[in-house]
């Protein structure tokens, strides 16, 4: 073991052929990431201390936690980029490993074939060796040693399957092979992060860290990267807010709660089953324990001053000191509050929408979609593309133009938006949380009122003066929300608003939809959530739509009994 330094993790690469090997390899077993007394801290805030752990070939670990617990930032720890406050992080130096990236932009000038194949940094590198190295106008002798020799390494990491593997790994997301040679600039966000997912996986590394990846993921998508995950030879460690999939896939749950990271076997139903009998154990343990100081207080008021009965009061005294009534510590696991209040009655009109079509690099998104919104209206999104449904809320927020067709507000609405991508939001803001929601309050700017919608979404005290750019994918949701509820507007449009939080928090969102007196437009993966939200469902289809009245079940229902799904 190594202490682990990645600044170029691939340089102590020791690849395999790219066939699957089976699980049976694990069963060796000698393969592991050791975590030893590490502990990180962000200004006077620890995030978790003294960690220890020890993650192994072959099993598949889900990182679960409350938004802003701290896994996206342990896996930071694992992959070597940020450097733990104490302890350190080993693996043998021959192990490769690699992350699913982040940065959607990261690969724009290159073709999707290419960014899936960086996924093996040294394949990668050899390939362009040798492209340079036969280009060359005068080859020499020398020139032709050195291209065999990459040749050898070349046979030996299987690159001659490389586009074979990347194209299998393409298909599987759900995307045509034809995508392979187009440039990744012109890919649609949920392409991309496809390729990326793709990249990740590509090439048999012997480590895989994955940041919510089912995320922008489709259901099928997902079934494929979770029969992907599970019969997966090395270790995958995989940060999911989603409890179906990590039943699914983990075979170990890795929790980050009360500043501790704590490794359980087994998934995640078994995970929360059991941590729930923990802590009702200790409750009740504390309440026969507090019951019991309380009797033994009584009889040592009785009888203290009876001097009969006075050493029996002693010995009792003695008992309360050994009696402990354990301290529960403070789980990061908190319920916001959200609630939508509106500022103005709706009137009669609300949304008219005619026609509207629109297509986006020769994809037809939107043909001829026309609907009529009233006042009690709850309308969920359905449709296979959720690109056109994007669009859709795009064009009503009047952030992209229709190819043809027009929509009409009425003259009481107040729109606020939930985009599913907040990046625009956040990137490059080095504003504080505080500064950050000042920009959108019309009424009031001051810090009191500010700190009002900032505490129902779980930041109070200092936390209000940390800088936008440094907070977590739920934390950023979070202020999007504080935002949302600033408008006080009478129509809310929500474009997947559940990604990225946490149980908790998507607690809170399902039931401030259930309680908003206004109208709501939304899309979601949630199944509850439109269950118990939307009384309308209009599916986007490659023609039209399909507009019904009742609940998202109803919905399923008639399609089902109509033959068409
Ligand atoms: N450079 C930094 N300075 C101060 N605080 C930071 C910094 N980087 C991260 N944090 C804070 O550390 C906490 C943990 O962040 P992290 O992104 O690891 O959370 P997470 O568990 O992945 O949450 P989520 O589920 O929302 O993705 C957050 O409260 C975040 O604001
Ligand atoms: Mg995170």
């Amino acid at each position: 073991m190594i202490p682990l330094n990645i600044t170029d993790y691939s340089v102590r690469c020791r690849y395999r052929p790219i066939q699957m090997i089976t699980r049976s390899y694990a069963a060796k077993g000698e393969k592991m990431i050791t975590v030893s007394n590490v502990s990180v801290q962000f200004g006077g805030s620890t995030l978790f201390k003294n960690v220890n752990l020890k993650f192994t070939n072959g099993n598949c670990y889900g990182v679960i936690g409350a938004n802003g617990a701290g896994k996206s930032t342990f896996l930071r720890v694992l992959c070597g980029e940020l450097e733990p406050a104490s302890g350190e992080v080993a693996m043998p130096k021959e192990e490769r490993l690699s992350v699913l990236k982040q940065d959607h932009f990261a690969y724009d000038e290159y073709t999707v074939l290419d960014t899936v194949i960086m996924g093996n940094a040294r394949l990668y590198e050899i390939m362009q060796e040798k492209d340079a190295l036969y280009a060359k106008e005068d080859f020499s002798e020398e020139d032709g040693v050195k291209a065999s020799e990459l040749e050898g390494e070349f046979a030996e990491l299987n690159g001659w399957e490389a586009e074979a593997d990347a194209s299998k790994l393409i298909q599987g997301l759900g995307l045509s092979e034809d995508i392979l040679y187009s440039q990744m600039s012109t890919l649609s966000g949920n392409e991309k992060v496809k390729v990326l997912l793709a990249q990740a996986l590509f090439g048999n590394p012997d480590i895989i860290l994955l940041d919510e990846p089912t995320n922008h993921l489709d259901i099928d998508a997902v079934r494929w990267l979770e029969e992907f995950l599970s019969e997966y030879f090395g270790t995958v460690i995989v940060v999911s807010h989603d409890r179906h999939f990590l039943n699914n896939v983990c075979t170990h749950i890795v929790d980050i709660d009360y500043n501790k990271i704590k490794m359980y076997v087994g998934n995640y139903e078994f995970w929360y089953e059991s941590s729930q009998l923990i802590q009702r154990m200790i409750k009740q343990q504390n309440k026969k324990n507090e019951e019991k100081i309380k009797e033994l207080k009584d009889f040592i008021a009785r009888f203290s001053a009876n001097k009969s009965k006075s050493n029996q009061a002693t010995s009792r005294r003695k008992l309360i000191e050994k009696l402990t009534v354990e301290e529960l510590p403070a789980s990061s696991r908190r319920y916001p509050f959200i609630g939508f209040d509106m500022d103005r009655e709706l009137g009669k009109d609300i949304l008219q929408v005619d026609g509207i079509s629109k297509t986006v690099d020769g994809v037809k998104l939107l043909d001829n979609v026309s609907f009529t919104l009233g006042r009690t209206d709850k309308v969920a999104f359905v449709g296979e593309s959720e690109q056109a449904i994007t669009m859709l809320f795009k064009i009503l927020m009047e952030e992209e133009q229709p190819d043809s067709g027009s929509f009409k507000w009425g003259v009481s609405v107040t729109t606020s938006y939930m985009p599913v991508d907040n990046s625009d939001y956040f990137n490059g803001c080095e504003l504080s949380i505080l500064d950050w929601i000042r920009q959108y309050s019309v009424k009031d700017e001051t810090e009191t009122y500010l700190r009002g919608f900032l505490g129902r979404m779980l930041f109070s005290g200092d936390d209000v003066y940390k800088p936008v750019n440094v907070l977590s994918g739920g934390e950023k949701v979070r202020c999007m929300f504080s935002r949302m509820m600033l408008f006080g507007s009478n129509v809310l449009l929500l474009d997947r608003p559940t990604n990225h939080l946490d149980l908790e928090s998507i607690t809170a969102v399902n039931n401030s939809l259930i309680n908003f007196k206004g109208v709501v437009i939304l899309a979601s993966h949630d199944h509850e959530i439109m269950q118990t939200t939307a009384n309308r469902i209009i599916e986007i289809l490659p023609e039209g739509c399909l507009d019904r009245q009742g609940t998202y079940e109803e919905f399923i229902d008639f399609k089902k009994e109509n033959g068409l799904l």
